[in-house]
């Protein structure tokens, strides 16, 4: 079997000149190269969150990101409502809880996306809610949120809302001012194609209003002091050169490209993959299926957890399986990074090679072939 293949929804694969760049000679960040790049990287971003106000960076894991917007906006007790549609939203809520929140829970059906209608009850009967929490995409059930329509319903509240789009940000289209979206963050490994290792992250105005006087404790997540910083052209810690001069990369090559064709590449690989895992009969699990991430029912006869092993070790391909509740029962294919034509094609290839190991009915040449085809005639 020929070159392994990484389709997780994070890490991803990388670009080839970001692989040179992670390569090169380690120079410091307080040198005037570097001072360049970290403005046109600092300016980008914004591009890249669709804001005008500015976009931080954390040498952080995504999670990282989460935990800066929370401890630079709670209060002690404040109480924040925690839209929970999987395991990434029961992060968020034990991170509210641990840093004193009183966190009320709305917890959705797995594959579900939230009904804004409901979200707006709750708000008018809860008067006092302070940070409504969010996933654009829930990654462990492949579902997307309406952020737009949710954005619209809280602004109107005095309460911030404060979205995860560690799998969504850079994957489609999620505007953070024109939706009202108090608080974002985003993750290095996902849509933004590199390593793990940074965070971003965003307050709208209203949210800064709120972070000048909350009383959380805040040290390394200052951001505050990024703020100053970043205002002299500097990070307030050491910065994450390497990953930062590859990210000066990846956000040049997207506005190359331009966003609207960035993101119908990553539809048309979602796309791609629905509608060949149909042809092979598996069944989506969302019913509000993501752009960044597809999640496949497995038939119950097949145990997910052996086929992704069997996936890995025989056809060197890399997907992910379910968590917690899900665990076994589907497989999940991730759309961003670098993603060729030959990847899609083999992924389901394999895929289908390996279902056939498990006395699953499908033609794997068949899929290969209706794979090739189908690309060829959907073109972005
Ligand atoms: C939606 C979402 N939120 C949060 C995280 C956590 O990010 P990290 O593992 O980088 O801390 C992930 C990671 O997969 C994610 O997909």
């Amino acid at each position: 079997m020929s070159n392994a293949i990484l389709l997780a929804p994070g890490p991803v694969q990388l670009h080839p000149e970001v692989q040179k760049i992670l390569a090169q000679a380690m120079i410091h960040h307080r040198t005037p190269e570097f001072d360049q790049i970290l403005k046109r990287v600092l300016t980008n971003l914004k591009f890249f969150f669709q804001t005008e106000n500015p976009v931080f960076m954390h040498s952080s894991t995504g999670s990282g990101g989460m935990e800066s917007l929370l401890v630079n906006l709670l209060s002690q007790s404040d109480e924040v409502l925690s839209i929970i549609s999987g395991k990434f939203g029961e992060r968020w809520a034990e991170m509210a809880e641990t840093y004193g929140a009183k966190v009320h829970r709305l917890n959705v059906e797995w594959g579900k996306s939230v009904s804004v209608a409901e979200v707006e009850k709750f708000l008018q009967q809860n008067k006092n809610i302070k940070l409504v929490l969010c996933q654009a995409t829930e990654t462990s059930t492949a579902t997307s949120h309406d952020i737009k329509g949710l954005g619209e319903v809280i602004s109107k509240t005095p309460a911030l809302f404060l979205v995860d789009g560690i799998t969504a940000v850079g994957a489609y289209d999620i505007k953070m001012d024109a939706w009202k979206i108090d608080g974002l963050v985003a993750g290095s490994q996902k849509a933004v194609m590199l390593p793990t290792g940074l965070s971003f992250v965003s307050l709208s105005q209203k949210a800064w209003a709120v972070a000048s006087t909350a009383t959380c404790p805040r040290f390394y997540f200052d951001l505050r002091k990024e703020l100053k910083a970043n205002k002299n052209g500097e990070t307030f810690y050491s910065s994450s050169v390497t990953l930062i001069k590859a990210l000066d990369f990846v956000l040049n090559r997207i506005q190359e490209i331009g966003f609207e064709r960035h993101f119908k590449q990553l539809r048309r690989r979602a796309d791609f993959t629905r509608e060949i895992a149909a042809k092979m009969n598996l069944q989506l699990f969302s019913s509000s299926p993501s752009d960044s991430v597809t999640a496949l029912k497995l038939p119950t006869e097949i145990d997910g957890v052996k086929l992704r092993e069997h996936l890995e070790n025989k056809y060197l391909v890399t997907l992910m399986g379910g968590q917690d509740q899900l665990k076994g029962k589907i497989i999940r294919i991730g759309h961003m990074g670098y993603i060729l034509d030959e990847h899609m094609i083999e992924t389901m290839h394999r895929l289908a090679l390996a279902l056939k190991d498990f006395n699953y009915k499908v033609d794997p040449e068949e899929i290969k072939n209706i794979s090739g085809e189908w690309l060829k005639a959907y073109q972005v």
